[in-house]
């Protein structure tokens, strides 16, 4: 068991491990629990750290990036910095600089196509069997094919780089986050970066290849790799995840379905609710300064997560925040973070999530759980669906 520090009030330690369920089921009935304690508290778990769980406090944090620093944001420490992410400043705008021109709304528009041809040709594959395993047949393999089409990886190394991606992020152990890290390295600095080294292309990699920061030094080989990694497996994991969730959340709910099948204008408001209701990021923040907040003192370098899973449902912040209420008039929500880091990918991901949903609603409008079956969930950096059995009729 890790040692307490001393400034940490004992009244305020619980044992709470975020890559573990215990005996609950449901995720974010889960994390709703942790509003029955206090609103932050200790934990000894990872090393000890402490845990955020209210909307108004995880949005202070967020804000003041000069308090709360990006240096560490998620625990334990990967064996390596995640740029971007975790630079805070200047660095952080110069990168966030060379990717924005890929992310804006004009740029994302051209992938709505490609989005919307995946997303038949992945339903044409399975519609006629009835049933689907929905993570392994559609959430991992619709937004990792963007991500790829985003950076122009060739087609081949699809598989691959999906593997690394789990190991990644799936995994709690460091060995096998680092031989993940590894491999992505190794492709990396192996086939993609030297040739476009040699010859850039108009490609977000070679953007952050040729880019500037810092006061005019190119990235290092670090930075280039951390960047290029983080927007792999942001992309990925984090979309195949939501998309599980809505999906069980519809299968379950046949009449805020027919909401959907009924108006499909109104997908893009309801898509919001249900980001709130089913946040999935866990990130944290590192103190930058000795500091008291809310009575409670914090120290340099004392970690502090902040689950947006549990910001979400907050009941503080929204009345009886565990139901879905489509027509909820606060539409604000921290799934995508908020403040100088929040999600540079929403646009993309809400776009992908929305012609998801547009396009299977139309083929398959009434879908359910396999009878008999129960799909499995996992907590962690970013809470996942690991297993979606589905069935429908066949028309
Ligand atoms: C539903 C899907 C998604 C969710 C819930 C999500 C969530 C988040 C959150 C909460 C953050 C803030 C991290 C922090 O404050 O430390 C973030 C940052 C980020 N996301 Fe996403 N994300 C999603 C999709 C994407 C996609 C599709 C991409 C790109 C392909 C992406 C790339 C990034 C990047 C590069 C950052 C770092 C931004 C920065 O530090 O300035 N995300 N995301």
């Amino acid at each position: 068991m890790t040692h307490i520090p001393a400034h940490v009030p004992t009244g305020l330690v619980r044992d709470f491990n975020y890559f573990d369920l215990q005996q609950d089921r449901d995720i974010h009935e889960h994390f709703h629990k942790l509003h029955r304690g206090p609103d932050i508290f200790y934990t000894p778990q990872h090393g000890g750290h402490w845990v955020a769980t209210r909307f108004d406090d995880m949005a202070h944090i967020f804000d003041n990036d000069a308090d709360f620093s990006s240096r560490h944001a998620t625990v334990p420490f990967p064996p390596y910095q995640i740029t971007l992410m975790e630079n805070d400043g200047q660095l952080h705008d110069d990168f966030r600089k060379l990717l924005q021109p890929y992310f804006s709304p004009k740029s994302i528009g051209s992938l709505e196509t490609v989005a919307t041809e995946l997303t038949t040709s992945l339903i044409d594959g399975f519609i006629n069997n009835g049933e689907c395993e929905f993570t392994r047949d559609f959430a991992m393999r619709m937004p990792i094919i963007i991500v790829m089409n985003l950076c122009e990886f060739p087609k081949e190394d699809t598989a691959h780089l999906t593997q690394i991606s789990e190991d990644i992020t799936r995994s709690h152990d460091p060995q096998t986050q680092a031989a993940a890290f590894g491999r992505i390295t190794e492709y990396l600095s192996g086939k993609i970066i030297p040739a476009r080294m040699a010859n850039p292309g108009k490609d977000m990699i070679s953007a952050i290849i040729h880019g500037k920061v810092d006061g005019g030094r190119s990235p290092t080989q670090m930075e280039i790799m951390g960047l290029s990694t983080l927007l792999i497996v942001g992309g990925l994991d984090t979309v195949a995840s939501m998309l599980g969730f809505i999906t069980a959340f519809l299968a379950r709910n046949p009449a805020y379905r027919q909401q959907l099948i009924d108006e499909p204008e109104r997908i893009p408001k309801a898509m919001e609710e249900l980001f709130r209701r089913h946040g999935v990021a866990n990130i944290g923040r590192t103190v930058a300064r000795d500091l008291e907040y809310k009575g409670i003192q914090f120290k340099e370098g004392d970690f502090i997560l902040t689950p947006t899973t549990a910001a979400g449902l907050d009941d503080h912040h929204y009345p009886d925040a565990m139901r879905v209420d489509f027509d909820r008039a606060d539409k604000k929500h921290l799934a995508f973070g908020r403040g100088p880091h929040q999600c540079i990918g929403s646009f993309l991901a809400r776009t992908e999530i929305r012609v998801f949903l547009t396009e299977w609603l139309k083929r398959i409008p009434h879908f359910e759980i396999k009878s008999g079956e129960e799909p499995q969930v996992l907590p962690g950096k970013a809470n996942r669906v690991t297993y979606l059995p589905l069935t429908w009729k066949l028309a």
